[in-house]
């Protein structure tokens, strides 16, 4: 499964401090624990289940010592380096020198726009460089731009249906009244998809939506442009900026780790130049967004999103719908089972 071939956020990187953290991810049971060193801070993310007699290592704790970090199983003591998850110590018999194969099994794990990415096998074929590495978001990298962190999102719907609503404009006049969109002026431009090819994403530019209140400190409505990037089947980055010269840049990056076909947990990491609003009317201001979708996709049936992979697309679509089709067929392109149908 391709699923399995790419980088997903896990969790918040500021919930990994002293203490291991159990999480999951499509259905494998991980540790998150972190290592402070001299040349910084590493997360790691290994099998939760000690290879001696199997107990849960996030049960544990992180020892730091003149060795550098291990964990420490709950059980017997047994201790697992940093890095190759090897054993090097076992309480029991400390004058046993345990072998190679006495070691926790340890998956790739990142850093990047405060969330903690986890790839549980690496690649088979070659991927688009998009997919290498976990999704770009230029903003968070860069000092002009304050972000801020919001969620997790718990949801009981697939992440394609999720990431199919975040680049839905036509919805916002009846979901978003009064906020993102108006009954009366609910006539969206789609603006130009350009479909990658072979594996690569979609780029969607000059998308146009009318919003009486498109950020948290705007004063009135305008017309809004949008520049939509999906560069992973779980992820979209949003830039949206007034048309009519309006101070403010926001630039808002969806990202969503899959669990399961019909359940999904979301971040949004807001990326703002010029919102007076401080990071919590900035949070506020997305979760009341967000409260409005939820209803509504998480009542949209079936779950999960139909591509066409397996029963024909039970779904009629209007000239508004391009960029949600476009999104579709990415995800045929990619072969991506997961939440689709
Ligand atoms: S089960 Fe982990 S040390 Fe025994
Ligand atoms: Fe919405």
């Amino acid at each position: 499964m391709i699923e399995q071939q790419l980088w997903h956020p896990v969790t918040a990187s500021h919930q990994v401090r002293h203490e291991p953290v159990a999480c999951s991810l499509l259905g494998q049971p991980l540790v998150l624990w972190r290592e402070h060193s001299h040349d910084g801070s590493h997360v790691h993310a290994w099998v939760d289940r000690c290879p001696h007699r199997g107990a849960r290592l996030s049960l544990g704790r992180v020892l730091i010592g003149v060795h550098g970090a291990r964990l420490e199983c709950p059980y017997h003591g047994w201790q697992f380096a940093a890095g190759e998850g090897r054993c090097q110590h076992i309480p029991a018999a400390p004058d046993f020198v345990p072998p190679a194969a006495h070691r926790a099994t340890v998956f790739e794990a990142r850093e990047q726009h405060g969330l903690v990415w986890v790839r549980l096998h690496a690649p088979t074929n070659p991927l688009s460089p998009d997919l290498a590495d976990p999704p770009a978001f230029a903003q968070s990298d860069d000092a002009t731009w304050r972000t801020v962190l919001c969620g997790p999102y718990e949801l009981n719907t697939s992440a394609p249906r999720l990431v199919e609503n975040f680049l839905d404009l036509s919805h916002f006049g009846f979901v978003h009244e009064g906020w993102l969109g108006e009954r009366g002026h609910a006539q969206v431009q789609t603006g130009v998809v350009e479909e990658g090819t072979g594996l690569a994403g979609l780029v969607v530019s000059d998308a146009r939506a009318w919003q009486p209140r498109a950020y948290a400190s705007a004063g009135e409505g305008t017309w809004i442009a949008y520049r939509y990037d999906v560069p992973h089947p779980f992820a979209a980055i949003l830039r949206k900026d007034a048309t009519q010269g309006d101070p403010v840049s926001n630039a808002i990056a969806l990202f969503i780790r899959p669990d399961g076909n019909e359940m999904c947990t979301a971040w949004f990491v807001m990326a703002t130049q010029g919102d007076t609003s401080s990071d919590k009317e900035l949070i506020d201001f997305q979760d009341a967004v967000f409260a409005q979708d939820r209803p509504v996709v998480e009542s949209q049936r079936p779950r999960a999103l139909p591509v066409g992979r397996t029963v024909p697309v039970t779904e009629v679509h209007g000239p508004a719908d391009r960029v949600s089709s476009a999104y579709r067929r990415y995800l045929n392109r990619l072969g991506v089972v997961l939440g689709t149908c």
